[in-house]
Order: structure tokens, then C-alpha cells, then sequence
């Protein structure tokens, strides 16, 4: 199976994130032919139109961490029943200028994670649309709205428990075979 650099994306800036949490846990579950990294989006800034013609050096490494990966996976908690500003603020940075689109046809997966019982359904389907026009081939199935996450993560606060780590691993190797589909 051939190696895939994977590009993981946390749509929440929170220290004790649980999206970051889990994130690391889908990174450690994940087949070892992927490997997956977390490109920070907390120091980008705001998407200027006026300034992307001389992007300051956030958005250029930013963008190239992103056209330098294979695919690319997003991990996000759901604000306000749709997804959080800074990972919109992101796809948008990663998008522009015009045909310079870092995300084209990178294949994508999402997950949603939330200590509510929906798990992020909303947000979700709003990355997934989003994703659309930015060309991200995105897994269908299996889908990822892991809710109620409090009671996933064991004592230690870092490893998820035997149920959640079973659906992570199924999830990740789904994922790997979509990436190689490309
Ligand atoms: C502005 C805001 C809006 C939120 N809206 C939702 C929501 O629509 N659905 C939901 O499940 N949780 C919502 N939450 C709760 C988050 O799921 C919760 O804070 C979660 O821990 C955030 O993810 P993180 O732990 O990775 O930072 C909201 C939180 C904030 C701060």
C-alpha cells in the first residue's frame, strides 16, 4: 500500500479541544501507511481579498502544507448548527487566489465531534458543501458525527474508549482505501 501525507485540519483553537483530542486519536488509529499531520489554522488571520495578491507568510506555508498533502481530513466542532468561522476562514485562505485552489481534488473525509448527542450533524454537512466548491472528492460513507464525546474519553482524558476506538479504526481504514482511489 502505497504511503499518503494526510493533511488534518482542527476546526476549533481551544487548548483542550475535544476535535484536537480525537484528531489525535484518528491519527493514531490510522492505518501506518497514512501519514497524517495537523496543519495549525490559529495564526492565518482573517481572508482579505486585498491582500492575497501579497499573502503574508501565514497563508503561503499554509498553502503549500496543504498542496504538498495527498488528502485531507477535517475535524470540527459544530457552532451555532453549522461549522465554526476559523475552519471557513481557512478553506477560504486555501482556496485563493484564483487557479491557485490548494484543496483541488485532494480526496477529504469529515468528522464532527461534540459532548452533544448529534454530534455536529449540522456543521458536517455545511464542510461538506463547502468542500464542494473548492473540488475535495469527500467520503460518503462511512459518516462521522461522533456525539456524547465526554463519555468516549477514558480517565486519562486522551484515549477514546473500545467502542469509539473500533469506529475510529473502521473509519480511518475506509478512508485510506478512498484516498487510494485517486
Ligand atoms: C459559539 C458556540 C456555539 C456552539 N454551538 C453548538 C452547536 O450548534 N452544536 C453543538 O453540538 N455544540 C455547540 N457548541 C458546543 C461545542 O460543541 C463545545 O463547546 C465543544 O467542546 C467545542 O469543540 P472543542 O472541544 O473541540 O473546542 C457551541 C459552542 C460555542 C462556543
Amino acid at each position: 500500500m502505497e504511503n499518503k501525507k494526510v493533511a488534518v485540519i482542527v476546526g476549533s483553537l481551544r487548548k483542550e479541544s475535544f476535535n484536537r483530542k480525537i484528531a489525535n486519536e484518528m491519527i493514531r488509529l490510522a492505518p501506518k501507511n497514512l501519514q497524517l499531520k495537523i496543519v495549525e489554522i490559529k495564526d492565518l488571520g482573517f481572508f482579505n481579498e486585498d491582500i492575497e495578491k501579497s499573502p503574508p507568510q501565514e497563508w503561503t506555508d499554509f498553502k503549500n502544507e496543504i498542496k504538498n498533502s495527498d488528502a485531507v481530513l477535517f475535524v470540527s466542532p459544530e457552532y451555532n448548527r453549522t461549522l465554526p468561522g476559523v475552519l471557513k476562514n481557512a478553506m477560504e485562505i486555501g482556496s485563493r487566489p484564483p487557479k491557485e485552489n490548494s484543496w483541488k481534488g485532494k480526496p477529504g473525509a469529515i468528522a464532527t465531534v461534540s459532548p452533544s448527542a448529534i454530534g455536529g450533524l449540522g456543521a458536517n454537512h455545511n464542510i461538506r458543501d463547502a468542500a464542494m466548491s473548492l473540488d475535495i472528492p469527500m467520503m460518503q460513507q462511512p459518516a462521522a458525527y461522533i456525539g456524547g464525546v465526554k463519555d468516549r474519553l477514558l480517565e486519562d482524558a486522551i484515549t477514546v474508549n473500545e467502542a469509539t476506538e473500533k469506529f475510529i479504526t473502521d473509519f480511518m481504514i475506509a478512508f485510506e482505501k478512498w484516498i487510494q482511489r485517486f
